[in-house]
């Protein structure tokens, strides 16, 4: 192994600005096998190599694993002590599950929508098993909800995954016009994160700042986020099981 490939300790992480800390994990994330920075499903979508079929799967094992992971949101909520975030966090769950700001419906329904535009069975979708890959990303919200400071799945959503849906899902809301005949209307899932997920900004930077300030939070926000990103990259990976 070469030292480049190893981890910053935890005193190095502990002395970061928030600004570098963040600026450092965004880094790791964008490389190949983490995160959702340019998966290859994106430009998969772009170039039209991957089938609907292949999309079908996709939508299928992404919506069970938000609508199994949004749970674990309860669980940052009872262990966190702060009320205004907890008033936040609240609101965010109200949105998820019902989408109450902005008057849809909840997340995983709408993403389901774009699964039956592409002509999927939304009833099939919804009663499908889980496959392992889904099944260890919904499984590690449980484990950070359940066994790390409350900032730290927060920390994994804000920066892991979140500060990266309004690239990523540009991308995909034009590969699907473009590509797969899809209309505003089958793409609410993905349009509404792009504003919702562009206003968040800097949140992952407040996180870290305000919440993440002892050098052993450091560390599990940073191990927690990589691993978060990792995972996530394979449940988006799952479309290759279906032959092309
Ligand atoms: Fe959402």
């Amino acid at each position: 192994m070469s030292v480049a490939t190893l981890a910053p300790s935890t005193d190095e992480l502990a002395a970061l600005t928030p600004e570098d800390f963040v600026g450092l994990l965004r880094a790791e994330l964008t490389k190949p096998g983490c995160g959702m920075a340019d998966h290859p499903i994106v430009g998969a979508m772009e170039d039209g190599s991957v089938t609907v079929p292949q999309l079908v799967l996709f939508c299928e094992q992404f919506y069970l694993h938000i609508s199994r992971m949004l749970p674990w949101i309860g669980a940052i909520y009872v262990n966190c002590p702060f009320e205004d975030v907890r008033t936040t966090l609240v609101k965010n769950l109200a949105e998820e599950c019902m989408g109450i700001e902005t008057g849809t419906k909840a997340h995983p329904e709408l993403l389901l929508e774009w699964g039956a535009a592409l002509g999927g069975d939304t009833d099939a979708m919804r009663t499908a098993e889980q496959l392992p890959a889904g099944r260890r990303l919904t499984e590690y919200f449980e484990f950070m909800g359940l066994c790390r400071d409350w900032c730290v799945p927060l920390a994994a959503i804000g920066i892991g995954l979140e500060s990266f849906v309004p690239d990523t899902f540009t991308r995909i809301v034009a590969a699907q016009k473009q590509n797969y005949g899809m209309s505003e209307e089958d793409l609410i899932f993905w349009t509404m994160h792009i504003l919702a997920d562009a206003e968040h900004g800097d949140e992952g930077i407040e996180i870290v700042s305000e919440y993440a300030r002892t050098p052993e939070q450091r560390d599990a926000v940073y191990h927690c986020t990589l691993e978060t990103g990792r995972l996530f990259y394979d449940m988006w990976n799952v479309y290759r099981t279906v032959p092309a």
